[in-house]
């Protein structure tokens, strides 16, 4: 049994919780993420890892409340267990010094982008953060990455703060203006948008990594239920990934295969009862 150790509303729909896990706490690294159970009867979800504390063995997960096991995870509280936190899982993220890089967080995809950046400040990179949300409530960690970057811009598709509009329209500026030489793009967000910002990235020939989201069961490589399509070639997001080289993922793919189940998860929300923010 896991024990949630703190817990907090971060913006509308978004809870962060600390949960007691020593053993992932010590191993895990940017860009890992678990697979936990709730309960005996629960659904098997990842969630990245999006900080951890060593000396007191936690780890943080982000969620935005979206179906039937994220809202149920939300009504938790701190006190509370969860029956089974499996990890760390997935590839680490490749920490080095790049030079220029330009980290992209959409949504709840800010999460997990956070000790990304978090890392690579370590490693001496110069860090343009570009953060978007639907709108600004939905926005999460401004003022923890504003402290760790040093450019920050914010974008709100209903234009309720920052820029009125995508992440995708500040890329685009700053790589117009030329005024400094780009090696390294890094985006989590909606499939779409990690999309959006390959397709630029690739006019530039700039290195690009995406961190994908595909529907995941077992996290160990078995099921291959989180198979994507990179470069012609099947890999398990999670044991291949979740990072890949956003130039070659087959996005429209990854759309079809993320939504295989939309049915069964509203009947799922329906039949529990539960509003669902999708
Ligand atoms: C490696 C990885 C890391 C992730 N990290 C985060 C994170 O830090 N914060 C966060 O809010 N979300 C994260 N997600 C997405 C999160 O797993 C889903 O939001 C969650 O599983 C939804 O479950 P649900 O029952 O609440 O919703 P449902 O109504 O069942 O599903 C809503 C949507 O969530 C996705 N989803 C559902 N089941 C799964 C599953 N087993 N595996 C993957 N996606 C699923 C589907 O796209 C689906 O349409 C991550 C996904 C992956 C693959
Ligand atoms: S989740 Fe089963 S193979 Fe990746």
């Amino acid at each position: 049994m896991y024990q949630i150790v703190e817990k907090k509303t971060i913006s509308e729909n978004t809870k962060m919780m600390k949960i007691k896990a020593p053993l992932i706490a010590k191993k895990a690294k940017p860009g890992q993420f678990i697979i936990l159970r709730i309960d005996e009867k629960g659904e098997r979800i990842p969630l990245t890892i999006a900080d951890q504390d060593k000396k007191k063995g936690t780890i943080t997960i982000i969620f935005l409340e979206i179906g039937r096991t994220t809202k149920k995870l939300g009504s938790l509280n701190t006190g509370d267990t969860i029956k089974n936190v499996a990890g760390p899982l997935g590839i680490p993220s490749d920490i080095k010094k790049y030079g220029n890089v330009i980290c992209i967080g959409g949504g709840v995809g800010i999460a997990p982008l956070y000790p990304i950046i978090k890392a690579l400040k370590e490693k001496n990179n110069y860090i343009i953060s570009i953060l978007g949300a639907k709108n600004k409530k939905l926005l999460i960690l401004e003022k923890e990455i504003k402290k760790i970057s040093d450019e920050l811009h914010i974008t709100t598709d209903d234009g309720s703060k920052g820029h009125h509009g995508f992440v995708s329209d500040i890329l685009q500026q700053i790589l117009n203006k030329k005024q400094k030489k780009i090696d390294l793009v890094m985006a989590i967000g909606p499939v779409i948008m990690m999309k959006v910002i390959s397709n630029i990235t690739k006019k530039h020939g700039i290195k690009t990594l995406v961190s994908l989201n595909p529907i995941m069961i077992d996290g160990t490589g078995m099921c291959g239920g989180c198979r994507v399509i990179i470069n012609g070639k099947t890999k398990f997001a999670c044991v291949d990934g979740p990072e890949f080289d956003g130039h070659q993922v087959d996005y429209d793919n990854l759309i079809l295969r993320n939504q295989r189940f939309i049915q069964q998860e509203k009947e799922a929300c329906k039949h529990h009862n539960i509003t669902t923010t999708t």
